[in-house]
This record gives C-alpha cells, structure tokens and sequence, in this order.
C-alpha cells in the first residue's frame, strides 16, 4: 500500500475510535443523568395506599417494632410475645380501632403501619392515630400521605368529629407530618409510656367534620413548642 494510502487509513482508524470513545462516553453519561433524575423525582412518585392488616404481617411488625431504632420514640423495643399479642389485637377489626399496612408502589410493597383507635380524651371520644414506616422508604413522603389516606377514611367513618396524634415533643418527623396533614397543635401532655415512665407529647388535633371549632395557638406560643 502506498505510504500516503496507509497515512489516510491509519488516520481514519484514530478518527473512529475517538469517536467511539466520545460516544460511549456520551451514553454513559446520559444513563447517569437520567438514573440520577429518576432517584430525585422518586420522592414524588412512589405510590402509597393503606390495606387491612392481616395474618401473614407479622414479620413487618417485628421490623417495625422489635429493634431500638424504630422505637426511640415509642417506649424500646418489644419482646417477641408483646408483638404476637399486638399483631392479634391489630387482626381485630372492631369499630374500636383499625390497623393498615402502608404499601407502596405497583407491587404493593409493605412499607409501614398506621391506624387509629377510639380513646377518651377530656371526658370525649375521639380517634388517635399513629404511624411507623420502615427505613428504606422513609424521607419519601410516605407517612405523610398513608396519614391523609387515614383521615380521609375517619372521616368517611363520620363516627367521631375529632382525631388526635400525640408525637413524642422529640420526634420531629412525626410532628412534621401532622403540621402538613393539617393537624392544628393544641399544646403538650404527659403520657405514662411505656408504664413506670412519662413521655413528653404534642397534642395534634384535626377536626374530621371542618375546621370552625378549632382555635389553633397563637403563632408564638407554636413556635416555642416545636423549637
Ligand atoms: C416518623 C416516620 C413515620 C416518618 O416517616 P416518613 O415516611 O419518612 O415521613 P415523611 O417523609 O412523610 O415526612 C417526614 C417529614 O419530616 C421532616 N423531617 C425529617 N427529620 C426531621 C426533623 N428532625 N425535624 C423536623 N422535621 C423533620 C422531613 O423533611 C419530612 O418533611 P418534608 O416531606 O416536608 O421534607 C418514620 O421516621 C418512623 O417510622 N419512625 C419510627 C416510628 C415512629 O417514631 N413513629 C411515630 C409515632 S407517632
């Protein structure tokens, strides 16, 4: 081959494969962008539902509340029989209370529990409600909607005007969600919880029926308890 021929032939063969290096790079590039905007937009899109408790979710109750983790602000962890005994109660469907599991996305996965009981509070009955979501979906929004998929139900119930939830004072994403499920802060109370201890609470309350009766706090005094 003549030696300018081979100087064109090698030339264009550095050509290609520059190019095939910029392409592949530019392809890589792409596909982390784009695995990068779905992680983001995850946190908008993850798809939450409630469904009944039932018999097979016991292993999601032992998660949620058999470790030190999941139970800083509940009172510790629960022994394996407590659980048993709080998965049967939870199997219960009376009109006293109702528990859900939380699942997400197409496949229904079990992230958590929520439910609400009735409960005496200053001389009225009312519903109390309360949430768990495991680890790996949390900081997703999750919580916040199952909450909003629960007062919707109590309020379709049309049982009782008033839900309460009562967040550790510490618990700051738990009192987090109630300010954005629209829950109006009442003040704090003690609780004996576990028994032999006090746990500092807030005193959240929706009104189910409408908003007239409520008298939310002044902003001030609002600020000082969630500081
Ligand atoms: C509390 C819990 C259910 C939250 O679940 P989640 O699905 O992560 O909650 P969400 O994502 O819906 O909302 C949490 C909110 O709290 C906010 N938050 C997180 N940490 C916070 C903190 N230290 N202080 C204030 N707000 C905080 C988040 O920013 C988020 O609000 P945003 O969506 O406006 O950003 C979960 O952490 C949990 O299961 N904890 C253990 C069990 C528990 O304590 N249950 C509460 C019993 S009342």
């Amino acid at each position: 081959m003549p030696r300018g021929q081979a100087v064109y032939v090698l030339g264009l063969i550095v050509l290609l494969a520059f190019a095939s290096v910029e392409f592949l790079f530019f392809i890589g590039l792409m596909s982390w962008q784009g695995r990068e905007e779905s992680i983001v937009s995850g946190k908008q899109k993850v798809d939450v539902d409630i469904r009944p408790w039932s018999a097979g979710d016991l292993p999601l109750l032992e998660r949620l509340m058999g470790g030190p983790t999941m139970t800083e602000h509940l009172g510790g962890p629960q022994t394996p029989e407590k659980l048993r005994e709080r998965h049967e109660r939870y199997l219960c469907r009376t009109d006293k209370g109702y528990m859900f599991v939380i699942v997400v996305g197409p496949e229904r996965i079990a992230a958590g529990s929520i439910g609400y009981l009735e409960k005496e509070w200053q001389g009225q009955q009312v519903r109390e409600t309360g949430w768990s979501v495991l680890p790996e979906f949390q900081g997703q929004g999750v919580a916040t909607r199952a909450t909003a998929a629960v007062v919707e139900r109590a309020r379709a119930e049309g049982k009782h005007r008033l839900i309460h939830a009562f967040p550790s004072v510490e618990n700051g994403p738990s009192n987090a969600i109630c300010q954005k499920a629209g829950f109006m802060l009442q003040g704090e109370a003690d609780f004996k919880y576990p028994p032999g201890h006090f746990m500092r609470c807030n005193n959240w309350r929706l009104d189910l029926f409408g908003n007239a009766s409520e008298t939310p706090l002044p902003e001030p005094t609002k600020r000082a308890i969630l500081s």
